[in-house]
């Protein structure tokens, strides 16, 4: 136990966590184009949140939050989702007062406790939006549009849209009621779960895997089919907008998520290169939300994409991402004199804005060296009591060979010189995401 992880999470290693902080970068560029700006809510939320946003009848509520009551017998719940807590934090911190929308994007863990396999896992990642304020739907085509440029940024290819409309409190019980009589009728090849939905809530039936009730929903009656003109207009300019925006897309009538709080728009993108789990992100629009949570009646919008899956979508496709810089000079010690000397000179050249290290492992000269090469350093600056007498250094450059001696007052304008002689010179990586 005490050397293993928790299922369903992982451990993100150096060599792999540049990933992320490449994907990361892309993402909060975009968000900054698009006038998005950030918010950190908490990891774990008061369980009433989740259970009145995402909806009591969902799967993510009823099976899949990791709750506990906390020493205060408060129950508290992991978030597994960002919606619900930047709605929270919209209210109590009266971001409504302000000007309208207001465009907040999120970046961090999410919990949902569901059988892990590739692309679905305990603790997972998303990258969120959400616009609040605006009823308008150029927005739902921008988040969408958003979203997909992402995508693109990062190089994935074969990225599809769909979209549905959910309709809005006025004619979602019109089409509720056309799907309970559809299902009713169905209801001895539904599993348990969907026989419990059927009247709690039906929609739900249309999103279940299991195969007696994916036989049962062919057919069944669409949303689209019982909008109300309100709705139907809505979804008709924001297709128009996607189409304007040049954004490819599919009308999928018997798209609906998995959670509670949407309304008029939804949207899924999937990717196909991911396996089962290929939804790599979806958003929708969740008008009512903040009144339910308490608040004005104020719309919102928003998507939310999950980085495992964009990374896995991006690894499957042959994506490669740019390196980051390694250290640009490693010091070595060529007697105990100079590994005293060393400790001082690594840290004047970080202070001069290099990345810098040294031996801690009393390594000899040549294992310095060795451990250097191992490093991928591209200089080595090698200092012994001779040189240090002399007030100098010898610069050696890893890849030529070539050493030169160089006065210590001058090391940091030599290492720098250097180092972006060779940054200049540096191949590039051809299969560079959005290169
Ligand atoms: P969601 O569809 O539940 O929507 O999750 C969004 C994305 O998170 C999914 O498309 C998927 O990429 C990723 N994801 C979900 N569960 C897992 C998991 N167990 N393991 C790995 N990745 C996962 C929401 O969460 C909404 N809050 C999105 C939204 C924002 N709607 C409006 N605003």
């Amino acid at each position: 136990m005490l050397t293993t992880r928790p299922r369903g999470t992982s451990d993100i290693l150096p060599g792999e966590v540049e990933k992320w902080q490449y994907l990361e970068q892309v993402i909060r560029n975009l968000c900054r184009e698009y006038g998005y700006r950030e918010i950190r809510t908490p990891i774990f939320e008061h369980t009433e949140l989740f259970e009145r946003g995402v909806g009591e009848a969902t799967d993510i509520v009823e099976k899949e939050m990791y709750t506990f009551k906390d020493r205060g017998n408060r129950s508290i719940s992991l978030r597994p989702e960002g919606t619900a807590a930047v709605v929270r934090a919209y209210l109590e911190n009266r971001l409504y007062a302000g000007p309208q929308p207001v465009k907040l994007y999120y970046l961090g863990p999410m919990f949902r406790y569901d059988r892990p396999q590739a692309g679905r896992y305990r603790q997972f990642h998303q990258f969120g939006v959400e616009a609040l304020g605006s009823h308008d739907p150029a927005l739902d085509a921008e988040v969408m549009a958003m979203a997909m440029d992402l995508y693109s940024r990062l190089g994935l290819r074969e990225i599809e849209l769909h979209v549905n409309s959910l309709g809005c409190p006025q004619c979602r019980p019109v089409f509720r009621e056309r799907l309970r009589e559809f299902f009713r009728e169905r209801d001895g090849v539904l599993c348990r779960h969907c026989r419990d939905r059927l009247e709690r809530n039906p929609l739900r039936i249309l999103d279940c895997k299991e195969e007696g009730c994916r036989g049962a929903a062919q057919g069944a009656p669409t949303v689209l089919g019982s909008l109300c003109s309100p709705c139907e207009d809505h979804f008709r300019a924001v297709l128009g907008y996607l189409e304007q925006l040049g954004v490819p897309y599919t009308v999928n009538p018997y798209l609906v998520r998995g959670l509670d709080y949407y309304n008029r728009t939804a949207f899924e993108v999937v990717a196909r290169d991911v396996g089962a789990q290929s939804s790599i992100g979806g958003g929708g629009r969740y008008d009512g939300l903040v009144e339910a949570c308490g608040g004005p009646d104020v719309p919102g919008i928003g998507f939310a994409s999950g980085l495992e899956r964009v990374l896995l979508a991006m690894e499957r496709q042959g994506i490669s991402v740019p390196s980051p810089p390694g250290l640009d000079v490693f010091l070595v010690a060529a007697d105990e004199a100079a590994r005293e000397q060393s400790l001082v000179l690594v840290q004047q050249l970080r202070k001069s804005g290099l990345a810098a290290d040294r031996d801690y492992m009393g390594r000899s000269l040549k294992a310095q060296m060795k451990f250097a090469g191992k490093l991928g350093v591209g200089l080595v600056a090698i200092c012994g009591a001779g040189e240090l007498a002399r007030g100098a250094v010898i610069l050696r450059d890893m890849r030529t060979g070539i050493q030169e001696e160089v006065p210590l007052s001058k090391l940091v304008e030599e290492v720098k010189l250097r180092c972006t002689g060779r940054k200049e010179s540096a191949p590039v990586n051809g299969n560079h995401a959005g290169a």
